[in-house]
C-alpha cells in the first residue's frame, strides 16, 4: 500500500508555482489576483476562504477577500459579481458556497465571468471540460487527476467508480475520468443515494474515488484488494478527545480499507491540499490568459 501523500505534493506544486509568479514579477507581467466572496461566517467555509487566501500569499499572488452580511440581497452580491468581471485587474474570482438559502448559487455562478470562473462551476467552463475543450475544471476533480498523474497510476481501461454526484466533485470527477486522454479511459460508474447492490460496484472498482460526504462509509468489504482508493470527504464527527472538540474524517474507513488498497489517500493530508493547489494553478492561467 502507497500512500497518496497530499501534503508531500502540494507543497511541491506551490513551489512550482511560486517560482512561475516569480518569473512573472521579474519580468514585469502581470500578478495574478484572486478574488473570494464569502457570505457570512459559517465555520468550514470560513477557514476554506482563509486558508485560500493564505496559500495565495504563500505563491506570491495578490487577493482579496470581499465579505458579505448572510442578509445580503442577491441583487447586492450580483452587484458585487459584476464588479469583479469588470475590474482587469482581477483574474479569478470564486463565491465560497454554500450560500444562504434566499440566493440562488445557479444564477451568481452563471454571472461570474466564466474567464475568470476559476472554481469552473459556471456552465460554459463545465460544458467546455466535458467536450474536452480548454476550462476551468473544479479544483477538487483537478487535483485529484494531479495525484494519480504524479503518481504515474495507470487509468487506460480500468473501471473508476464514483460514489456521489455532486456537481463540484462526482459528476465533474465522472466526466473526466471517462475522457480519451491521460488521466482517463476508464470506463466510468456514476453511483450515488439511490444506487442499488453499492457495495458490489464499489468491489469491482479498479479506481474507487468516494465522495459522498458520509463519514467512514466506504468499509473494506466493499473494496477490491489492490484497488486504488481515493477519499474526498472531510467531515467534522464530534470527538471529545479533540480540543476542537471534533476529528475531521474522510468517507473512507481508512485503517481498514488501507491494508488493502495499492494506493490510498489520507484525510486529512489527501485530496483537500489538492484543491487548493488547483486553484492557485487556475489562477496563474487566468492571469497568463491560457484558457480563453
Ligand atoms: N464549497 C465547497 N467547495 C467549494 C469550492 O471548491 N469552491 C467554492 N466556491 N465553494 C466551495
Amino acid at each position: 500500500m502507497q500512500l497518496l501523500d497530499g501534503k508531500l505534493l502540494s507543497a511541491q506544486i506551490k513551489l512550482e508555482i511560486a517560482a512561475q509568479v516569480a518569473q512573472i514579477r521579474e519580468t514585469g507581467g502581470k500578478i495574478p489576483h484572486l478574488v473570494a466572496i464569502l457570505v457570512g461566517t459559517k465555520g468550514a467555509s470560513e477557514t476554506y476562504v482563509a486558508s485560500k487566501m493564505k496559500s495565495c500569499e504563500e505563491v506570491g499572488m495578490a487577493s482579496t477577500l470581499i465579505r458579505f452580511e448572510p442578509d445580503v440581497s442577491e441583487d447586492e452580491l450580483l452587484a458585487k459579481v459584476r464588479e469583479v468581471n469588470n475590474n482587469p485587474d482581477m483574474d479569478g474570482l470564486i463565491v465560497q458556497l454554500p450560500l444562504p438559502d434566499h440566493i440562488n448559487p445557479d444564477r451568481i455562478m452563471e454571472t461570474i465571468d466564466p474567464a475568470k470562473g476559476v472554481d469552473g462551476f459556471h456552465p460554459i467552463n463545465i460544458g467546455r471540460m466535458a467536450k474536452g475543450l480548454p476550462a476551468y475544471v473544479s479544483a477538487t476533480p483537478q487535483g485529484v487527476l494531479e495525484m494519480i498523474k504524479r503518481y504515474d497510476i495507470k487509468t487506460a481501461g480500468k473501471h473508476c467508480v464514483v460514489v456521489g454526484r455532486s456537481q463540484i466533485v462526482g459528476l465533474p470527477m465522472s466526466i473526466l475520468m471517462q475522457r480519451n486522454t491521460y488521466p482517463g479511459n476508464c470506463t466510468v460508474t456514476l453511483t450515488h443515494s439511490r444506487t442499488q447492490h453499492l457495495a458490489d460496484i464499489c468491489r469491482s472498482a479498479d479506481i474507487l474515488i468516494a465522495a459522498l460526504g458520509r463519514p467512514e462509509f466506504i468499509t473494506a468489504d466493499m473494496v477490491k484488494d489492490g484497488a486504488v482508493v481515493i477519499d474526498v470527504g472531510l467531515e467534522r464527527v464530534p470527538d471529545a478527545s479533540k480540543k476542537s472538540g471534533f476529528a475531521l474524517k474522510g468517507d473512507v474507513k481508512f485503517d481498514e480499507v488501507a491494508p488493502k488498497a495499492s494506493f490510498i489517500t489520507p484525510v486529512p493530508g489527501g485530496v483537500g491540499l489538492m484543491t487548493i493547489c488547483s486553484l492557485m494553478q487556475n489562477t496563474l492561467k487566468a492571469a497568463r490568459g491560457e484558457v480563453y
